[in-house]
């Protein structure tokens, strides 16, 4: 297994470029099957969860070509099979994707049922909720989710659960939507931008699809869609709220590059709250950290509330802040693997149930650290940028799984981070 060897202090300064977005270009991976044509989907970042969705389809017999660096050529037309097996579904959440969209396809589709998680439990009866609804039976046996439907037909559809909407639970029960006979209403739906990317890239395949990005999506089903020429995926607003914080950590002066600062008004706001200056201009967000991290105040929530998936990198800003910060997760309760590990460099760390409270301190100092899973190991990489000395970090398996290039990324930007690879 690869590690990371980091020698924290350096200051980062330049340009870094953002990536497409990993939560956009899978569904629409898994969309793409759904089209009778073959279709290019460009800015797609290259990364272990998009190879795992390629392998799915290539499994089921799509036929998927990197036509050059980040585009990739997709021809569904020799698609045979209807089944996700669990070799590949184990690899990657994100895979129960397909089943929206192979129903919405064959009318049928059997697809492993996805594993535990280590942020918590991740269920998926939104997504059955839906699929019933629109008309499928949902049987589970021997670890795979069986659906069929003779025909889906639209109707009001409530995805709402107690963490509020689902991300997965929407785009999965809209692809399959899109083929329903008349119209469905998707009611308490989740906003975030991949979402509504998912949306267009449907249109752009005959789809007839309205009101993403709101808690109210229309869809008119359609018989029929056809590929899509050049989809440009859109930037990876995690990865750049990534780089936003890997600023705030290291005091320093960074632009990000190719992003959509509409995305990220919440993660801004949160840089300026540590005493960042933030000032965006087209893709381009300029921030200026070298005020110093200041204590912030995070509650996760769906979007455009602050995401979880940056929970992890904002508290390694705040490790060094200078006062107490507070944050709470109220998307997955459970998400606090890094502070053990935060704790391990030095940091002041007191959790009470779904809280963690946040008492910045002068020095963090390196040690051997572990990453669990993507995002908490993205926020390890970020408190190693501050500690003094050498930190490794075992396992970044999970950070190949959604950064694209990370090492090199900060590298360029003067942190000292390399590789190093296991036989
Ligand atoms: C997606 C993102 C992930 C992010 C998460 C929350 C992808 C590939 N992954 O995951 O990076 O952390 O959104 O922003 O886009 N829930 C239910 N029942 C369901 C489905 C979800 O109760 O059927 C709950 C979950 O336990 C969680 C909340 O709803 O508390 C949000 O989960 P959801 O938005 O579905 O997350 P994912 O789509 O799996």
């Amino acid at each position: 297994m690869d590690k990371f060897l980091m020698w924290g202090g350096e200051t980062l300064r330049g340009e870094v470029r953002t990536s497409g977005s990993k939560n956009a270009v899978l569904p629409i991976l898994a969309a793409s099957l759904m089209a009778d044509t073959p279709s290019t989907i460009t800015n797609c970042p290259w990364l272990k969860d998009v190879d795992t969705m390629v392998e799915i389809l290539e499994a089921m017999g799509v036929r998927v070509q990197r036509t050059y660096e980040g585009s990739l050529h997709v021809d569904p037309g020799p698609l045979e099979s209807h089944e996700a097996p669990y070799e590949l579904v184990r690899k990657m959440r994100a895979s129960i994707y397909v089943l929206g969209a192979l129903l919405g396809r064959f009318g049928k589709a059997a697809v492993s049922m996805p594993g535990g998680c280590v942020i918590g439990p991740r269920p998926i009866d939104l997504h059955m909720k839906g699929f019933t609804e629109l008309g499928a039976t949902i049987e589970q046996r021997c670890g795979y989710i069986y659906a069929d439907a003779k025909e889906l037909v639209g109707r009001e559809i409530v995805l709402g659960g107690p963490a509020g909407s689902s991300v997965g639970a929407t785009a999965n029960v809209l692809m399959a939507a899109v083929k329903a006979k008349g119209t469905t209403v998707l009611s308490s739906a989740a906003c975030e931008p991949e979402i509504v990317d998912l949306a267009n890239f449907l249109n752009r395949m005959g789809a007839n699809v309205s009101g993403a990005g709101t808690p109210i999506i229309m869809v008119e089903g359609v018989d029929e869609l056809h590929g899509v020429d050049d989809y440009k995926v859109i930037p990876d607003r995690i990865e750049a709220g990534t780089f936003i914080a890997a600023t705030a950590v290291t005091r320093g002066t960074v632009t990000i590059k190719d992003a959509e600062p509409a995305h990220l008004r919440s993660e801004i706001a949160k840089a300026i709250e540590a005493g960042a200056t933030v000032e965006t201009r087209n893709g381009d967000i300029h921030v200026d950290a070298t005020g110093g991290p200041k204590a912030i105040e995070v509650v996760t929530q769906p979007y455009p509330g602050f995401p979880t998936d940056l929970q992890a990198q904002f508290m390694a800003a705040a490790l060094r802040a200078d006062g107490m910060s507070r944050f709470v997760e109220k998307i997955y309760p459970n998400r606090f693997m890094h502070v053990m590990e935060f704790a391990r460099l030095g940091a002041d760390i007191t959790m009470d149930g779904n809280r963690a409270i946040v008492h910045g301190v002068e020095h963090l100092s390196g040690a051997p650290i572990m990453a669990s899973d993507l995002r908490a190991s993205a926020g390890l990489v970020l408190a190693g940028l501050a500690a003094e000395g050498a930190t490794t970090i075992h396992r970044v398996y999970h950070i190949d799984r959604g950064y694209e290039d990370i090492e090199e990324k900060l590298g360029a930007l003067g942190a000292k981070i390399k590789r190093v690879k296991s036989n």
